[in-house]
């Protein structure tokens, strides 16, 4: 299979379908970045670490170790002793001295791919993933490191994660511990992101790199609207058909680093990782930290090829949800038709009317429990408001059910408002430093989920619910972001942890959830988009796009999300116009059209909107329903982008076998004197007919 090593060269070879990952040990155990590109029949290429050249190893000339440091392609380089570039692994010692070197010491390549422990991680069975375990050391410090890689074929990804461990006697502290590094020499890359706001998550961002560090990341406490854990370093003028990429993507949802830097020797690193500002972590001897997973892919035929890479493996390799290939149950969301102010009555006629148009399920929004009829009080207090749903929960679900429909439900498990029975019960349950007041937004805080009282608090409040009555769907909100951060519970050692220790606690109450509960689909959402990434796709098959649901700005925001995830985990709902968010109105069918590219639903007051819309949505479900496993499992190509300033955009899904392909264009602005213009498909068979549905037309 696809991992090899070559004892008497000290080479390692990873080979997927298309590509090849080389790592060469010099005599002294530095562990080099010798190759990542087009797939190698042999590789023989050690020289690539250019140790015959000065300043040589040290072994060869220990006096000018440190030029040697700041200039080896390293695998995962250490910071303090030598190299000047981005270091993936601080470590400091019992005496506070920040310091570490990493050496070779054995290895081990096995079938599969083993979990990572409290994180989300990509997974396949032997024969589907071959995965090398390298065990390197500083025997200083005792510290043993276990570089991870598993190469999936098929879809030419190599994940990458570290496991670092005190085997020593002095407790050590990690300052950094990123997931991935990528040495290179300087192509004249162009550097891929994805960035935004609030309503505006994850356009497409594409700029020269230049000496130093050009970085994006999040401190934020969540993977963030602004910037998007994901980074490609791609060759000048790179297209979707042609020129090299390489990517990283990051399995995380705290706070990030995505980074590259030209050095003075015209190399280049990339690296990825938990950010190291506000990171520390103890370990004492006898711990372990285990960094969380990069996805690292590389196409020579250019964007398209690099995208169709990450949905597939996204699909078959993070996905675990039994919905990622079912039909899922398309929704009515009551956000955007009636905000907090709605009851069981109002539920109801939306519920029948619904109904009446083929909508299969409806989904009650924020404002269902404690006095929440605005946004400013009781996340925490998850009783079922008796005065707006007048005869309870179960009731609401019953008659749902009875009238045709499935039921979901909305929550906001991770806050707390400072006007809710919870927070004045428990006040320290909510993350602070002590003796400062701490920074409201959105009127609320964030709970301390590093505490185990606090996730059992806020689990049992879900769990309680869903136990309570057949609930088909949870969508599972995040409203702000982190700050102030301060534990009651950890001491003062440990502070630094909390942001990590947060995003563990998170994914642990995911875990129960999806574990207690396998049967629900889950969509997960952070105001609109902000934690839309791999690491919350291992418990949801769906998650929330953005807040902004105006087709047109859709169009740029989808296309930056399908740049990486497939469709099947855009959350995409037809809303009403003029639109909330901007206040445009698009005809019904556009909005329709692009919904349909991805997890497809409605957020409108459907007792309210024109009949003429009404009538067009029995027709857009059964568009949806036809077309959902083509779009779920087929081949995404981007024909044209609104992004490119072209007033058009337009995309299409091949299905693998080539049998039937769904083409959406979409007109954004008119123009006077211009004639059509010709649509040049891709992914189909080129010996085979192909019928224009809907008519005779070949
Ligand atoms: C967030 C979500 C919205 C909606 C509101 C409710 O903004 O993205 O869809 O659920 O919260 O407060």
């Amino acid at each position: 299979m696809g991992i090899q090593y070559e004892e008497n060269r000290k080479i390692f070879k990873l080979d997927t379908d298309n590509t090849t990952y080389a790592i060469a040990l010099t005599p002294e155990g530095y562990i080099g970045h010798a190759y990542y590109g087009p797939r190698l029949r042999e590789f023989g290429g050690a020289y690539r670490l250019r140790t015959a050249e000065a300043p040589f190893t040290p072994s060869v000339n220990k006096r000018e170790k440190s030029a040697f440091l700041d200039c080896f392609p390293a695998e995962y380089p250490t910071g303090g002793i030598g190299d000047y570039r981005e270091s993936c692994l601080d470590v400091r010692n019992g005496q506070g001295s920040l310091g570490a070197e990493l050496f070779y010491r054995s290895h081990r390549i096995e079938q599969g791919k083993p979990a990572l422990e409290g994180l989300p991680a990509s997974f396949g069975a032997a024969g589907e993933v071959e995965t090398l375990h390298l065990f390197c050391e500083d025997p200083i410090l005792g510290l043993r490191v276990e570089l991870l890689y598993s190469a999936f074929p098929k879809e030419d990804v190599i994940a990458r994660s570290a496991k670092i461990s005190n085997a020593g006697r002095q407790p050590l502290r990690l300052e950094k511990a990123y997931s991935a590094c990528l040495d290179m020499d300087s192509q004249d890359f162009e550097m891929i992101t994805l960035c935004g706001s609030w309503a505006r998550e994850r356009h497409i961002q594409r700029r020269r790199i230049g000496y130093g560090r050009q970085r994006v990341s999040s401190l934020k406490g969540e993977s963030s609207h602004q910037e998007h854990p994901f980074l490609a370093l791609a060759s000048p003028g790179a297209t979707q058909e042609q020129g090299e990429v390489f990517a990283m993507h990051f399995v995380y949802s705290g706070n990030f680093i995505a980074q590259a830097e030209l050095s003075q020797y015209d190399q280049v690193r990339m690296v990825m990782g938990i950010h190291g500002e506000e990171f520390s972590w103890k370990l004492n001897p006898g711990e372990s930290f285990q960094a969380p997973e990069a996805v690292l892919c590389y196409s020579a035929e250019g964007l398209g090829k690099m995208t169709r890479s990450f949905h597939d493996f996204y699909r078959d390799h993070m996905i675990r949800s039994p919905y990622k290939y079912k039909k899922r149950s398309v929704l009515i969301n009551n956000w955007e038709a009636t905000y907090f102010d709605f009851d069981t009555e109002k539920l109801l006629a939306i519920a029948k009317e619904a109904k009446a148009r083929g909508i299969e399920m409806l989904v009650m929004d924020d404002g269902w429990f404690g006095k929440r009829n605005w946004d400013d009080s009781s996340l925490g207090d998850w009783q079922v408001n008796l005065e707006k749903l007048t005869g309870g929960l179960p009731d609401l679900v019953r008659k749902v059910n009875e009238i045709g429909l499935e039921f979901g439900i909305w929550f906001e498990p991770e806050m707390v408002s400072p006007d809710s029975d919870l927070y004045r019960a428990h006040p320290d349950w909510a993350i602070q430093i002590q003796g400062r007041e701490a920074t409201l937004s959105r009127a609320q805080y964030v709970l301390d989920l590093s505490r185990k009282e606090v996730r059992d608090y806020a689990y049992e409040c879900v769990a309680s619910i869903l136990r309570s009555a057949p609930i088909s769907y949870v969508k599972w909100d995040m409203n702000r972001q982190l700050c102030d951060m301060g534990s009651g519970s950890l001491p003062p050692d440990r502070q630094q942890e909390l942001f990590h220790r947060y995003v563990l606690g998170l994914y642990e109450m995911q875990e129960r959830l999806v574990t207690e509960f396998p049967q629900l689909l889950l969509e997960n959402c952070s105001g609109g988009g902000a934690r839309f990434d791999p690491g919350m796709l291992y418990y949801s098959p769906q998650i929330w796009c953005s807040d902004d649901t105006d087709a047109i700005e859709r169009l740029r925001i989808q296309e930056g999300t399908a740049l990486i995830y497939p469709l099947s985990a855009i959350g995409a709902h037809v809303s009403d116009c003029p639109n909330h968010a901007v206040g445009r109105s698009t005809p019904f069918a556009t909005r329709g059209h692009v919904a349909l590219a991805g997890a497809f639903g409605y957020e409108l007051d459907i007792t309210k909107i024109p009949e003429e819309e009404r009538a067009q949505i029995p027709g857009q479900i059964e568009t949806y329903h036809k077309y959902e496993p083509l779009m779920h499992s087929g081949d995404y190509y981007r024909l044209l982008s609104w992004t490119d300033q072209k007033p058009f955009d337009c995309w299409m899904v091949a299905a693998k076998d080539g049998s039937e392909a769904l083409v959406t264009y979409v007109q954004v602005l008119g123009a006077a004197g211009r004639r059509s213009k010709h649509i040049f498909l891709k992914g189909l068979q080129p010996d085979a007919r192909y019928r224009l549905e809907g008519t005779q037309e070949a």
